[in-house]
């Protein structure tokens, strides 16, 4: 598989466009099932990125017609026969879990295999199949697979025990066509589920409060065409942003919404950065060497995202002092810090594999690392920048799921990376 060959020390500096949002897209892709007319659905804004391509493989698998050039793409679900999505398609990626909702809303069943856990933990859906039970979906879970059948589902109050961003999302879809009201509380409030209202409203559907922890569904009848445009990737502009603080650079990002990334913002702040916002644009000027911070504490938007955590981990191993990283929401997310060692970062991580305490160190060597997940990836590369000497990233089939070229907005920022095939 590819490699990143990274010579480290340059100061990032200039202007990179973001793209997408990869956990906006993935749930709008999913929606699209739910519209049952000829008439096309329009995407713009769509980051080319590895999860992009496996979903539309999904949705191609149950009769669906995609066209997809650039960052534009025209779906068409009218001839939609499948309710049943293979194991194989499924395991690939666990993110088709959004599909259940959509598919028990279009047809009235759903038979998926159970995602199952990845890199960063267990993963499980049980607030997601509650959610659906609360429904009127009958479920059965046996040899690894899913089955959920409903012929009309029914309007419900649904309080979620974690503000799940997934199961906010199937919940919303599944209750377009419901008959009835359906209000979730302790929602998710990410932006990415803002998205996912605004472009199911654009299609005729009824839904208020997405942003806020209650969300009321309105149940239609049938929803139409529509073009939509997805939102910029508020994950990708953060490790930007961190990538840019970590080698004390002096960045500009564009097509990015400011008040997704506050709490990145102020936690890089806390650690001297400067970060300007002027018309929708964002300015990070970094000083030579970060301030270590009391805490980054990972939690539900608004709060520090936990994609986030371990690219700024990445940033916080050569900051003046000790910080600590405190990751709530995966119970597996320090698979970088092995590797960060390896550079020769200080970092412990508490038996509890809740806690992280990041000793700064005065340089990181480069070194022979493999990404175990999508964002330790981005985390590795970020700390190859600052390496004194060459590091190689390996596993970029995790950094390609997320990110559409991050070696080509780091080169056109100045950085020395390349990606070497094979
Ligand atoms: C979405 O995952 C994102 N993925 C994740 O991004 C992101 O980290 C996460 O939200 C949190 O913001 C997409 O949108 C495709 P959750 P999701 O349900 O929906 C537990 C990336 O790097 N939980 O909010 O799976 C779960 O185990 C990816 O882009 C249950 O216990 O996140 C986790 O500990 C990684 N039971 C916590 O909630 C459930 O039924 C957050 O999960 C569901 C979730």
């Amino acid at each position: 598989m590819d490699r990143y060959v990274i010579r480290g020390g340059r100061r990032l500096q200039g202007t990179v466009r973001v793209g997408g949002a990869k956990n906006a897209i993935l749930p709008i892709l999913a929606a699209t099932v739910l519209n049952r007319t000829k008439e096309d659905i329009i995407l713009t804004n769509v980051p080319h990125i590895r999860d992009v391509v496996k979903m539309v493989d999904i949705l191609r698998s149950l009769g669906a017609e995609i066209t997809w050039s650039g960052n534009n793409m025209v779906v068409s679900t009218h001839n939609l026969s499948g309710f049943a999505i293979s194991e194989k398609l499924m395991r690939e990626m666990r993110s088709t879990i959004f599909l259940m909702g959509a598919l028990l809303g279009r047809f009235g069943q759903v038979c998926i295999s159970h995602p199952g856990g990845c890199a960063i933990g267990q993963r499980p859906i049980e607030l997601h199949l509650k959610g659906l039970r609360k429904l009127g979906a009958q479920i059965r879970e046996q040899h690894g697979f899913i089955y959920a059948s409903c012929s009309r589902l029914t309007g419900a109050e649904i309080h979620l025990d974690y503000p799940s961003v997934g199961a906010t999302e199937n919940i919303m879809m599944a209750s377009v066509y419901a008959r009835g009201m359906t209000v979730v509380s302790n929602a998710a409030k990410e932006p990415e589920i803002v998205d996912l209202q605004n472009m199911l409203n654009k299609m005729g559907a009824k839904i208020r409060g997405a942003g806020t922890d209650q969300i009321r569904i309105t149940g239609v009848t049938q929803l139409h065409g529509i073009e939509y445009s997805v939102i910029p990737d508020r994950i990708v502009a953060g490790t930007l942003m961190i990538a840019a603080a970590a080698t004390g650079g002096s960045v500009t990002l564009e097509n990015v919404i400011p008040g997704h990334l506050e709490a990145v913002t102020a936690k890089l702040r806390e650690t001297g950065v400067q970060v300007r916002e002027e018309n929708g644009r964002l300015h990070v000027e970094a000083p030579p060497r970060l301030r270590a911070v009391e805490y980054v504490r990972t939690l539900p938007y608004p709060g520090f995202p936990t994609d986030l955590q371990a690219p700024m981990m990445a940033a916080l191993v050569r900051a003046k002092g000790t910080s600590i990283v405190i990751e709530n929401v995966f119970d597996s997310r320090f698979k970088h810090v092995g590797e960060l060692n390896r550079m020769g970062a200080q970092i412990t991580v508490a038996t509890d594999n809740r806690r992280a305490i990041v000793h700064g160190v005065d340089k990181l060597t480069g070194a022979i690392v493999t990404a175990p997940d999508l964002r330790a990836g981005a985390a590795l590369v970020i700390a190859g920048l600052t390496a004194e000497g060459e590091t190689v990233v390996e596993g970029l089939e995790h950094i390609m799921r997320g990110y559409e070229n991050l070696e080509g907005d780091l080169a056109k920022l100045g950085a020395d990376i390349k990606r070497v095939r094979g």
